[in-house]
């Protein structure tokens, strides 16, 4: 059943308390809810509470039974009339059996512990209830549970009582003081040990921090609770918010179907995003760890201090709270680095998904499930609409905006527009346009001619802003976007900016500290436009788009000699890189018609120049070089064709590469000679880079798989002392079929076949070989003793790393498609979340040529034809079929 947004309508009770008891059992738990109901209007509506695969035990009304005649249950949900006018106590006993729960939502079982996921709508498979974030009660939690099995019992809040029961057993009851949603209800029982720190905030308050995992696990929780401890400090120096409770609590469990989860002071993570040691895991892993237990710690003001109205508003708290720790791992590491992998995320993923079946608004109009509905774009998208009000308003204007939204919307669930209201207020601005960004999907064209007259000294930009029709939405109005703009001198030196003329108006321009600036924000919120700059002494070099202002696609008549001029001059860091990547994807698209007429293909000597004057500038961070020498990937690519062609893509980057590592062997080799880590491991950013462009070097220098570069991989796979380096070797090794490959793929097998974690990137590396035919070794790994189909890491790792090798999912025979089908029917019994994230995968066939859509077309029907299939893979595969 499909639920829109126009239909909302408020709850008609409120839940003013809840208590909670649990029973845990090894058979069956018992779940009892004690509820303080109170009406909201006065019409005697009926009580409807949602409720999943429970079974109802007993209902009381006041202490007293519920006749028969007064609710029904159906199988999802209780529907009670004939209530108490006025308030009442509710109590619901209910049995589950979180043993055999594989879905992994409600409560359920990993490696022998309890945990919960709620969010969005898991607690109905826990008990009865009004399961929607606009009900927000007091809960305690009462935990009775065997004490051997699980000494370790955890709730929400504080703990105010704990002791023995007979049998074995023991007790624990949590109470939170702040009102709350139940997606933000949590409980874990177990066998578990914790880390524990402390942290002081601003204020005083002493809190006490707990990151809890398996025994054995126990090792590889520093890096986690560090990232704590400087996410807590961050909040209240950027944001002035402060931790609310004396206690904060994180689990890690090793099956989860997402990445994290916000629970009040009870965030309970997917173990790959706490557990680090430099042996197991990567400077990559280091860096989503610390992002993403900043991003659930931010989650405490933005998510459950203010949270959402419904689920259509999902962005108000995650594009917020994404925008919010990309902020934060910015100013912990490298800024510019982090701008350039974040876009990264947003063009290869979002992009796509912006153009096809699954296009929707920030704030989507409609769902099947909500859970189909934590996306790219409400997640990504939602990021960069929140960075866009900060670009509009300057940092100062964007602090304001957020002080008055806590001001007024502390304690209450919201929508988009209360946090555009409080945005606008509190800067007295008003930007009719812009609330379209919530409304509109598709990602905006962007196209700008520039001129420059030397006897007005003016220089002149047209826009043109052209959003493309979506499913459902087929014609689309222009909406306001900041497009940040330098100009550059022949110097390579910024310009002076210090007017413009938008139409009629002449705009001054300042910055904080002067009557002219470097870099002018133009609001661009109409169809055509024209911004023409003042007293400009001589025809510049205009540096567009500047940190990526805005998600669109920008296309500009920015000449090839001038992209050269800013990749060596822009004090953009992120247009830096950007005239780097607009070269690369020119010269693969040329290539790959080229390629298509069937012309000898070749790479013109300035590209080669251009990355050798990268490789060689000893000025520039080295983690920001190794992302400028890193070709766009062959999916972003192929995003750009009329009709998507996997070979041609996939041989003219592979040609590029092997172009570039023969011109500049000697230049490569000297790279990874340099930058070699005599010490064990350095954590720190002058390390991580070195690491980083040592690994891409690396990567270059075996693609030529000639024996003496193929030594140096070897070589550097021997002596790794972490497991960046030795992944990375690893990877340059298995580019290239043949003996050594599998000698190297069994060596690491044997070493780390006890860490599971590791065992996923072993999976993920042989799942994303672009080695023809890899579909037949990934169909053997399903049952290899590494992989378990139950375990959503070992999922995404094989079946969605093979999903990212185009030329093999894409097969020509359709061997992809097929083997993708088969897994996703299987999966889809077990984990329909998991399986709809797997069959997203099929959702863009139609940008392929007939032969592949007609093969890919035949697999999404015999999926939506299958009995039983879910709503979540039902609504990816029947809408990529619509469009
Ligand atoms: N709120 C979590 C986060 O921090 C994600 C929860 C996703 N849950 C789901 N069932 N889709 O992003
Ligand atoms: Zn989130």
């Amino acid at each position: 059943k499909e639920i829109f947004l126009k239909d909302y309508k408020a709850p008609d009770y409120a839940f003013q308390k809840v208590d909670l008891i649990f029973v845990l059992g090894e058979d069956k738990t018992l779940v009892t809810s004690n509820i303080r109901v109170i009406p909201n209007f006065s019409d005697g509506a009926p009580l409807i509470l949602d409720g999943e695969r429970l079974k109802l035990v007993t209902l009381k009304i006041n202490g007293l039974h519920v006749s028969k005649d007064n609710y029904k249950v159906s199988a999802r949900q209780l529907h009670m009339t004939s209530l108490p006018t006025g308030s009442f106590d509710l109590e619901v006993v209910v049995e589950i059996e979180p043993q055999n729960n594989t879905f992994l939502e409600g409560l359920y079982k990993s490696t022998g512990n309890f945990c919960t996921q709620c969010e969005a709508e898991g607690f109905r498979k826990i008990t009865y209830f009004q399961d929607r974030p606009d009900v927000m009660s007091k809960f305690t939690t009462r935990i009775e549970a065997d004490k051997t099995l699980y000494p370790v019992l955890l709730s929400n809040g504080n703990l105010v009582d704990e002791g023995d029961l007979p049998d074995g057993k023991h007790y624990a009851v949590w109470e939170d003081p702040w009102t709350k949603p139940c997606y933000l209800f949590a409980l874990v029982a177990g066998h578990l040990v914790s880390r524990d720190d402390s942290f002081t905030t601003m204020s005083g308050r002493k809190v006490a921090l707990r990151i809890w995992t398996p025994p054995q696990d126990f090792s590889k929780t520093a890096h986690a609770m560090k990232s704590l401890k400087l996410a807590m400090k961050w909040d209240e120096e950027v944001f002035g918010l402060e931790y609310d409770l004396d206690l904060f609590n994180i689990v890690a469990v090793p099956d989860f179907n997402m990445g994290a989860m916000e629970n009040k002071s009870l965030n309970i993570f997917n173990s790959k995003l706490i557990l680090a040691s430099p042996e197991t895991a990567t400077d990559v892993d280091y860096a989503a760890i610390e992002g993403v237990i900043g991003h659930e710690y931010f989650h405490n003001w933005t998510g459950n201090r203010v949270t959402c109205r419904d689920w259509f508003q999902l962005s108000l708290k995650e594009g917020l709270t994404v925008f919010r720790d990309q902020e934060f791992s910015s100013d912990m590491g490298s800024r510019a680095v982090k701008r350039i992998a974040d876009v990264v995320r947003l063009r290869t993923m979002q992009y796509p998904q912006d153009g096809g079946p699954m296009a929707h608004p920030v704030r989507p109009h409609s769902y099947i499930k909500m859970d189909n509905f934590y996306t790219v774009t409400v997640y990504r998208k939602g990021a960069e609409v929140v960075r866009m009000y900060q670009t509009l308003l300057g940092k100062a204007g964007f602090r304001k905006g957020m002080d008055l939204y806590f001001q007024r919307h502390d304690g209450q669930a919201v929508t988009c527009e209360e946090f555009l209201a409080a945005m606008f207020d509190a800067n007295k601005v008003k930007f009719p346009t812009f609330p379209l960004w919530y409304a509109q999907a598709g990602t905006p064209t962007l196209t700008v001619i520039t001129s420059y007259d030397a006897d007005a000294q003016t220089f002149t930009i047209k826009c043109k802003q052209v959003v493309p029709p979506t499913p459902g939405q087929s014609k689309k109005e222009p909406m306001l976007l900041p497009l940040a703009v330098g100009l550059l001198d022949s110097h390579g030196h910024d310009m002076r900016l210090t007017s413009v003329k938008d139409g009629a108006s002449l705009h001054h321009l300042t910055s904080a500290d002067g009557d002219y600036t470097t870099t002018a924000v133009l609001h661009v919120d109409k169809t055509e436009q024209e911004f023409t700059f003042m007293n400009i002494t001589e025809k510049p070099v205009p540096s567009l788009l500047r940190n990526f202002s805005a998600p669109v696609r920008l296309v500009s008549d920015v000449t090839n000699e001038d992209l050269y001029f800013l990749l060596a001059h822009d004090s953009d860091q992120f247009n830096r890189w950007e005239a780097g990547q607009t070269l690369s994807r020119k010269l693969m698209l040329d290539l790959i018609s080229a390629h298509q007429r069937g012309e000898k293909i070749s790479v013109d000597s300035a590209f080669i120049k251009g990355i050798r004057s990268i490789l060689l500038d000893s000025s520039l961070d080295k983690d920001f070089a190794a992302r400028c020498l890193t070709l766009p990937a062959e999916g972003e690519i192929a995003d750009l064709m009329d009709v998507a062609d996997p070979d041609a893509v996939h041989i003219v980057r592979r040609f590029v590469v092997r172009e570039v590592s023969a011109c500049l062997r000697e230049d490569l080799l000297n790279t990874v000679k340099l930058n070699r880590s005599s010490i064990a491991y350095d954590p720190s950013h002058e390390h991580r880079a070195r690491r980083a462009l040592k690994n891409v070097a690396l990567g270059y220098l075996a693609s030529l798989n000639e024996p003496e570069t193929i030594d140096v991989a070897v070589n550097e796979y021997k002596i790794a002392s972490n497991m960046t380096d030795q992944l990375a070797a690893l990877n340059a090794i298995c580019q290239n079929p043949g003996n050594l490959r599998s000698k190297s793929l069994a060596d690491f097998y044997e070493q780390w076949k006890e860490e599971a974690l590791v065992m996923n990137k072993w999976l993920a590396l042989q799942a994303m070989s672009d080695i023809p035919g890899n579909v037949e070794n990934v169909r053997r790994l399903l049952d290899h003793p590494a992989f378990d189909i139950r375990n959503p890491n070992k999922v995404y790792s094989l079946i969605g790393g093979f999903c990212t090798s185009a030329i093999n999912f894409h097969a020509k025979d359709g061997s992809g498609y097929t083997f993708l089908a088969d897994v996703v029917l299987q999966l889809d019994k077990l984990n329909p979340q998991v399986a709809s994230r797997m069959v997203s995968s099929f959702s863009r066939w139609r940008r392929f040529d007939e032969e592949r859509q007609a093969l890919a077309k035949a697999q999404l029907e015999r999926i939506t034809s299958q009995n039983g299939l879910s709503d979540n893979v039902f609504e990816i595969a029947s809408k990529s079929l619509a469009s």
